[in-house]
């Protein structure tokens, strides 16, 4: 086989570009895709960090920061590029601005706003003319059980993750037409940098003992939460079902549910409980 045969055979594998492949859900969705014989463009904003899987022949880890339109417009190209096509788009780069309301700066706010959703869109907007010219394409948009449910004090990130899902819902009928597919991936927590590394805290004093008793439930449970394999797995499924079919939550079914069927005043204070103990209102 000439190595020009072998190149339009590569070129026929499916290729998925990942946005924050550094660690966590997207890092293990990479090596997910990779380990299914995929093309990967393990996109990150700083690829020096990337791991040793990243060397296989079939990755590139372009920069791409969601910020930044001019990175992702390289990003997208140079994915292009090097592998012809693009089938799936994971939009999963994020983190969790946390806190009180009244003590969210507007940059802290904007910066949220600018990672997980107009960074996405942007993500979203470069990706799809490829999409159009193919004629097909999925693009996998990672929100979280925070997209449908809330907790206390973490209001500015639901409502990007409430946006992201908003969004996507009424992406799908527009593109219907050009054959491209909309999914939604709702986690519930999972054991990645998110908790402990990912999370800006705003701060007010008035809240303190609000927030200490949050953060230490949240960092506590932790260790204890399932690793991001399943999640990566479920992304996998998502990219190659032709269903349509929108939400996939590994494992966050089980607070889906409870939220659905619970008379809210039981949800609200078993939420309480959990996350504020027994806190009375100054
Ligand atoms: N872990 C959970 O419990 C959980 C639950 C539900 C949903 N999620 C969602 O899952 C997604 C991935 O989170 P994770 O749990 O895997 O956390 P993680 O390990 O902290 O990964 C977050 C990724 O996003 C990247 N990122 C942050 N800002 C970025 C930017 N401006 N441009 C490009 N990349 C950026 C990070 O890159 P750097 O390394 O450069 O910081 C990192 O690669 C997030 O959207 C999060 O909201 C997580």
């Amino acid at each position: 086989m000439t190595s020009k045969t072998l190149e339009v055979i590569s070129r026929m594998d499916k290729t998925v570009l990942i946005t924050g492949s550094s660690s966590g859900i997207g890092e293990a969705t990479a090596k997910y895709f990779l380990q299914k014989g995929w093309n990967v463009s393990a996109t990150m904003r700083s690829p020096q960090k990337a791991g040793d899987w990243s060397k296989a022949k079939n990755v590139i880890c372009p920069r791409l920061d969601v910020t930044l339109p001019e990175t992702i417009e390289s990003a997208v190209l140079e994915t292009v590029e090097r592998f012809g096509q693009i089938d799936a788009l994971v939009n999963n780069a994020g983190y969790a601005l946390m806190g009180a309301i009244e003590g969210v700066t507007p940059e802290q706010l904007e910066r949220q706003f600018q990672t997980n959703v107009f960074g996405l869109v942007t993500t979203i907007q470069t990706v799809l003319p490829v999409f159009r010219r193919q004629r097909r394409g999925t693009i996998i948009n990672v929100t979280s059980i925070g997209g449908r449910l809330a907790f206390p004090l973490t209001s500015s990130y639901h409502a990007t993750k409430w946006a992201v899902e908003g969004l996507s819902e009424s992406l799908r009928y527009e593109l219907r037409p050009f054959n491209i597919q909309v999914k939604i991936i709702e986690p519930g927590g999972i054991r990645t940098n998110f908790i402990n590394h990912g999370v800006t805290w705003a701060s007010h004093p008035s809240y303190a003992d609000q927030v200490e008793q949050v953060r230490n439930v949240t960092e506590n449970i932790n260790d204890s939460l399932p690793g991001p394999e399943g999640v990566a797995k479920t992304i996998y499924r998502a990219a190659n079902d032709r269903s349509e079919r929108l939400r996939y939550s590994p494992h966050g079914e089980a607070y889906l549910l409870m939220h659905a069927i619970l008379p809210d005043s039981l949800w609200r204070s078993l939420v309480t409980r959990i996350m504020l103990g027994s806190q009375k209102a100054k």
